[in-house]
C-alpha cells in the first residue's frame, strides 16, 4: 500500500524533499511506499533543479489540500498566511501534515492541533526546528521520560554565522552582515533572524513540548544581535567568554515549591564561558543542549538550514506518519506523536530573572569613579565579581563590569542610577551572562 503525498512549495526545503523521494535507494524502505503525488507551485513555468513531471505541477493550492486521493500534505511555502488556512483546509478534508512552518505553528499552533485532534489526523513538525538537527521526536518521545529543567539552544544560523565572523575578524555588525547578505547567508530583509524573532518562534516550540504546555509569543523576551559591538565581542574575549545568541527555556528555580510553575523564556545575545558546550557552536551551525532528571544534559548538534538537513527532517516526519497509518486500522491520537496539552504555560517577567550581567560604560577619567559605580550598584544589591578599566577613548575611559548573580529588576535601577551619575558619559552595553 502506497501513501499519496501532495507537497505546497517547490522551493528549497521543497526541492530537497523531492530529491528524497524520488531516489529512495538505500534510504529506509518506507520511503518506496512514498508518492508524490500532486505538486503546489506559484510559478508553473520556473526551471526546477528536480525531475518532477510537469502535470503534477499546479498553481491551485488549496485543490490539493482538499483532494480526496492525497493522504498527507507537506506544507512549505512558508509564511503565515496563506500557509495557515492550507494547513486547516487539508486537516478539515483528513489529510495529516508535515510541515517546516515554525511561524504558523508558533502562533496558530492550539488552533492547529485542536483541529487536527478532532479529525483525528497528526501535524508533525520536525523541519521547523533547526533544520536537520532531530530535537522534536526526542523531546516528544527519547526523552520524554525526564523531568526537562532546561532547553538552551543556539537556533539562528545566520546570528550565530554574523557573531562567528564578528569574533574572527574584529568586525563591526553592520560590515558582516552586509557581506553575508552579497554572500546569500543573511535573508535581504534579515529582521527575523537578526532581531531574534526566528529564535522566538523555534524556542516556543521547544518549550512547549519540553514544559507540556502551550506558550504565547509575545510572553517571551526577545532581543536580537544589533547592538552587540566588536568591542564588547573584545572583551569578552580577554574575559573567557563568547558572544552567542541564545534561546533559552527554563524552570525558574525560584518558584520550584510553588504550585503553578513559572518558566524563563528569553532569547537575547548572552556571554557564554568558552568553557560551556555552546561555545564552541560556530558558523551557520545550530545546537540545543537540554538539561533534565534522571538524563542530565545532551545536546543535539548540526546543520540548522539549508536543502538536505531540512528534507531530512521533513521526510522523517512522512515515513512516521506513513508507518502508523500502516499498522493503525483507526486513526487514533497517537500518545506520543499527538499534541494533547492545553494549558498556557505560566511565563516569569524578565525582571525576576536572576542573572549575571556584563556592562560596558564610558566615564570621565578622574579619581573616584570606580568608587561611585561600586555604590551606585551596592545600594541595588548588586554585587560586582570583576571590574575592569580597560582604556581611554576620546578621553573618556571605558569600564567594563561583570556582576554576581542579581534579579533583572535590581540590576536595571542600578544602572539607572548608574547613569545618573555625574562622572559617567555613557553606558554603552548590557548583556547577559550565562
Ligand atoms: N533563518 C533561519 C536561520 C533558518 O538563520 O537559522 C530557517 O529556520
Amino acid at each position: 500500500m502506497g501513501f499519496k503525498i501532495g507537497l505546497l512549495g517547490l522551493g528549497t526545503v521543497g526541492t530537497g524533499t523531492a530529491k528524497i523521494l524520488l531516489s529512495p535507494q538505500g534510504r529506509h524502505p518506507l520511503i518506496q511506499e512514498l508518492e508524490i503525488y500532486r505538486v503546489g507551485v506559484r510559478d508553473l513555468s520556473k526551471t526546477r533543479d528536480v525531475n518532477i513531471s510537469p502535470e503534477i505541477l499546479t498553481t491551485d493550492l488549496e485543490a490539493i489540500a482538499t483532494d480526496p486521493d492525497v493522504d498527507i500534505i507537506i506544507e512549505l511555502i512558508g509564511g503565515l498566511e496563506p500557509a495557515r488556512s492550507l494547513i486547516l483546509k487539508a486537516i478539515e478534508n483528513g489529510k495529516h501534515i508535515v510541515t517546516a512552518n515554525k511561524a504558523v505553528i508558533s502562533r496558530y499552533g492550539p488552533e492547529i492541533f485542536e483541529a487536527a485532534n478532532a479529525k483525528g489526523v497528526y501535524v508533525m513538525l520536525e523541519a521547523a526546528v533547526a533544520g536537520g538537527i532531530p530535537v522534536i521526536q526526542p523531546l516528544k518521545e527519547s526523552l520524554g521520560v525526564n523531568r526537562i529543567h532546561s532547553v538552551i539552544g543556539i537556533i539562528n544560523g545566520t546570528t550565530n554565522y554574523i557573531l562567528t565572523r564578528m569574533q574572527k575578524e574584529g568586525a563591526d555588525f553592520a560590515d558582516v552582515l552586509d557581506d553575508a547578505q552579497k554572500l546569500g547567508y543573511a535573508e535581504a530583509d534579515p529582521t527575523a533572524d537578526v532581531d531574534g524573532l526566528d529564535a522566538r518562534d523555534k524556542i516556543a516550540i521547544l518549550a512547549s513540548l519540553a514544559f507540556a504546555g502551550r506558550i504565547k509569543l509575545e510572553d517571551i523576551h526577545c532581543e536580537g544581535i544589533r547592538q552587540v559591538t566588536a568591542a564588547d565581542i573584545a572583551y569578552a574575549e580577554r574575559l573567557d567568554f563568547v558572544i552567542k545568541l541564545l534561546a533559552i527555556a527554563k524552570h525558574d528555580p525560584k518558584n520550584t515549591n510553588s504550585t503553578t510553575e513559572e518558566l524563563q523564556l528569553r532569547v537575547h545575545p548572552t556571554l557564554v564561558p568558552k568553557t560551556h558546550p555552546l561555545a564552541s557552536i560556530n558558523d551557520v551551525y545550530n545546537a540545543i543542549l537540554i538539561a533534565g532528571e534522571p538524563i542530565g544534559q545532551v545536546m543535539f548538534f548540526g546543520p540548522g538550514a539549508g536543502e538536505g538537513p531540512t528534507a531530512s527532517a521533513v521526510v522523517s516526519d512522512i515515513m512516521s506518519i506513513a508507518a502508523i497509518l500502516q499498522t493503525e486500522t483507526e486513526p487514533i491520537p497517537h500518545p506520543l506523536l499527538s499534541c494533547t496539552h492545553q494549558h498556557y504555560c505560566e511565563i516569569a517577567p524578565i525582571i525576576e530573572l536572576v542573572t549575571r550581567f556584563y556592562a560596558r560604560f564610558l566615564t570621565q577619567d578622574k579619581p573616584g569613579v570606580i568608587g561611585k559605580l561600586g555604590s551606585a550598584f551596592g545600594k541595588h544589591d548588586v554585587s560586582l565579581k570583576s571590574v575592569v578599566q580597560t582604556g581611554i577613548q576620546e578621553q573618556l575611559a571605558e569600564i567594563v563590569v561583570v556582576t554576581h548573580d542579581v534579579r533583572e529588576g535590581n540590576f536595571r535601577q542600578a544602572l539607572e542610577e548608574v547613569q545618573s551619575l555625574d562622572v559617567i558619559d555613557s553606558i554603552a552595553s548590557v548583556l547577559r551572562v550565562l
